[in-house]
């Protein structure tokens, strides 16, 4: 049996215990019964990931002799509604639960944070557990307590910080995860190591395809890597006021094509932030605040490891740079009306600055969707 890897994430009374390792929902009743106030739970998880891996975690529990009820979720963005949250918290209320009655998550970042959303709210607030089942839960939004929904205005404007008790995350459930869904994951753990660790870039461009073509050590060190950088920034600056920023690298230019891709199959978050790494490097190497070569460096991993790296040409016909720059403008990281961008001074040196002439980055998309 393989080792568990724990990360601490220190946040006083709120800390709380990332696992990563193989087999580990399996392993998951002990180390629940631990964190759990009381031995109840619900169980919220989606329509592909319920038959897979929902029997082995309901095992867990009844070992633990933790109570447990599922209820299962439509798969996919459009379960992050208001409509979908109401559904949830009115079969959770008709179940009579306790304010120590914890809401377990089983599935990726739309079940995380619907679930966790629901968690801030129910009686104001009951334990969460989540158990990340996408690459891109498991290395970004299982950590750090970000919980919410969309609305027709936008992305992630409804929501509440909650952290979770515990974090399970079992890369075993990788091996059903379709490979474009990986790589959109592996985005977000390039995207760690290029904000503040130079080491773990140079791991990865060796290491990264290994770990995504099944080497299940080098996936649970990646993963490991990945929530250490995040546990360490979120535990500095939980609720976003300074350096937490950081981990929006490539997320303002990705928001904007994101928006302008309509939010579905065309482009996945994880794909426009590639894309949005590539753009804030390439605006960095063009202020002369970081070297060509170095932009040049996280093009070829991403391009060699299979993610987009340029603005994709839409059947619609080419995207305007105004109108991705007008997206740019409302971002909700707006203050006093200017953006936030995450720039660099090099692989693993990230910083926030408002201070870009707007026609700097105007010349950037220019010259990316011209490319
Ligand atoms: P997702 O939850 O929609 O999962 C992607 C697809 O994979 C879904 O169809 C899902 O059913 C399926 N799936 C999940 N696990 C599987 C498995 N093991 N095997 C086979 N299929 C599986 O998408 P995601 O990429 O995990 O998360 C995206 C969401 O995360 C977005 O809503 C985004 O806003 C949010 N997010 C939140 C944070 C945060 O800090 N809270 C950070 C980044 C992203
Ligand atoms: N995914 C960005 C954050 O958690 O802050």
């Amino acid at each position: 049996m393989s080792e568990i890897e724990r990360v601490d994430l220190a946040l006083g009374q709120r800390s709380y215990q990332i696992l990563v390792g193989s087999g580990l929902i399996e392993r998951a009743g002990q180390e629940l019964g631990a964190v759990l106030t009381t031995k109840r739970c619900f169980v919220v998880t989606d329509e592909t990931v319920a038959p897979r891996y929902l029997p082995a975690l309901a095992r867990a529990l009844d070992g633990a002799e933790i109570g447990h009820h599922a209820l299962v979720v439509p798969p996919g963005e459009h379960s992050k509604s208001f409509g979908q949250l109401q559904a949830l918290l009115d079969d959770m209320l008709e179940l009579e639960p306790e304010r120590g009655t914890a809401i377990i998550a089983l599935g990726g970042g739309v079940v995380g944070d619907l679930a966790g959303f629901a968690a801030a709210t129910l009686l104001r607030g009951v334990p969460f557990v989540q158990i990340p089942t996408t690459l891109l839960a498991q290395v970004d939004s299982s950590v750090g307590g970000k919980t919410g929904i969309n609305t027709t205005q936008g992305k992630n404007l409804v929501g509440a910080f909650h952290q979770p008790k515990l974090v399970v995350s079992d890369v075993d459930t990788l091996d059903s995860l379709p490979r474009r869904q990986l790589l959109a994951g592996y985005a977000e753990l390039v995207k760690h190591a290029l904000l503040g660790d130079r080491e773990l870039f140079d791991w990865l461009a060796k290491n990264g395809a290994a770990a995504l073509g099944g080497d299940k050590a080098a996936l649970s060190y990646a993963v490991r890597r990945s929530c250490e950088m995040k546990a360490e920034i979120v535990s500095q600056d939980e609720r976003e006021g300074g350096k937490r920023a950081l981990l929006n690298l490539g997320h303002t230019f990705g928001h904007a094509l994101e928006t302008a891709a309509g939010y579905g199959e065309t482009l996945l978050h994880g794909e426009a932030v590639a894309i949005g790494m590539c753009m804030a490097f390439d605006l960095s190497a063009s202020l002369g605040l970081c070297a060509a070569a170095e932009a040049a460096q996280v093009r070829r991993h991403l391009d060699d490891i299979g993610l987009p790296t340029r603005v994709p040409t839409p059947a619609s016909g080419r995207w305007e740079p105004r109108q991705l720059l007008a997206t740019i403008g409302h971002d909700k990281k707006v203050r006093d009306g200017r953006p936030t961008y995450i720039l660099v001074r090099g692989i693993g040196a990230a910083f926030a600055t408002q201070d870009i002439a707007p026609d700097a980055v105007e010349t950037l998309l220019a010259e990316a969707l011209a490319a």
